[in-house]
């Protein structure tokens, strides 16, 4: 079995800014209920990006920092909930954008814990032998199924993506990852899509392609899953909470993230947090964030960071990184 690590990152948002009295606007809001109860000012939303032109920007600048050419990339997966069509993938979008053109593509869908999804099955791809370079990218244009009449979702989300490049290693840097699901909590976070409907039926569904929430049990499910993974992903390692230098977490709430800093008593600090920014970007939350510690220098080599998520389906997950 081969080791993996992180080679390069990289981002990109669209460059619409909408702050929360930009939305005050059109629903009945105002900026200190979103920043009160979210820790949210703005978020960027597309005008006419649309995700896979997100994902290919993100891939680019994480392939530019990797000193790789397109052709060395040999696997794209692309964590997304709103893919382009239903096919081809966003992955294979991306492909032909870059010229990465020995790349097998594909996307994976699992919500907000998407990249940590992802990430998980290219580790797997390069640890096996199978891959080599890996760009795995988390990519979202959330404002195409957001009820904007609904003031408890609209508020919350925004679009973007962001990048990573992940090589075949003699170093580890992926030391451990965890994921698990649970499909009984699938309607409390939820967008339909085209309904069931041909010759042979009375299809008398209506298209529903707008995203519902159940506030209250999301943020039960976060706040426990986010410290049971955060545990998981350090159990049968050699390294304890207090060997970790940041906790990267998908970028939902700030209450959440307070919540569970509280039970793990982790200071503030120790938790990268961006979604003061961006509102919450489902799967590309956490590349986004990993690309701005990047950028800003915060990440020497050797340090422990755990990267946690938590979305829809319901799905959950996270991994223990040592930076190389
Ligand atoms: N502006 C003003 N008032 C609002 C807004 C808004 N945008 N949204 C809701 N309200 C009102 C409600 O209508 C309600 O009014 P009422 O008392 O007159 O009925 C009041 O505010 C309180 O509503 P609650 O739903 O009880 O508010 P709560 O304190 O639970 O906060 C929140 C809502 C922030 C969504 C909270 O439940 C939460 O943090 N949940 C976690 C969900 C989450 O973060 N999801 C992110 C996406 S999921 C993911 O990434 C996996």
């Amino acid at each position: 079995m081969f080791e993996v690590k992180v080679i390069s990152t990289g981002r990109y948002v669209p460059e619409n800014i909408v702050t929360n009295d930009d939305l005050a606007k059109f629903v009945d809001t105002n900026d200190e209920w979103i920043s009160d109860r979210t820790g949210i000012r703005e978020r960027r939303i597309s005008k006419e990006e649309n995700t896979s032109v997100l994902a290919a920007k993100a891939g680019e600048k994480a392939l530019e920092e990797s000193n790789l050419t397109p052709e060395d990339i040999d696997l794209i997966i692309v964590a997304t909930a709103t893919p382009d069509n239903f096919t081809p993938s966003t992955a294979c979008m991306v492909q032909e954008k870059l010229g990465a053109m020995n790349a097998t593509c594909f996307d994976v869908n699992a919500a907000c814990t998407g990249f940590i999804y992802a990430t998980g099955i290219a580790s797997q791809f390069i640890k096996t032998g199978q891959s080599k370079n890996a760009l795995v990218i988390g990519a979202e244009v959330l404002s195409k199924i957001i009820d904007w009449e609904d003031r408890n979702t609209c508020v919350l989300f925004g679009d973007g993506a962001g990048a990573v490049v992940l090589q075949r290693s003699e170093e580890v840097g992926l030391i451990s990852q965890y994921t698990g699901s649970d499909g009984t909590g699938g309607k409390f976070l939820a967008c339909g899509t085209v309904p069931l409907k041909n010759p042979y039926i009375d299809g008398k569904d209506d298209f529903n392609g707008k995203l519902s929430m159940d506030g209250r049990e999301v943020f039960r499910f976060a706040t426990k899953v986010m410290i049971q993974c955060i545990n998981k992903v350090l159990q049968d390692t050699e390294y304890t909470l207090n060997d970790i230098k940041y906790i990267v977490p998908h970028q939902a709430n700030l209450r959440i993230i307070d919540f569970v800093g509280k039970k793990l008593k982790i200071d503030e600090e120790r938790f990268y947090i961006n979604l003061d920014k961006y509102g919450n970007t489902s799967g590309a939350s956490i590349p986004i964030a990993l690309d701005e510690m990047n950028k800003e220098g915060l990440l020497q080599k050797g340090d422990k960071i755990i990267l946690v998520g938590f979305g829809g389906g319901l799905t959950f997950g996270a991994h223990l990184i040592q930076w190389q």
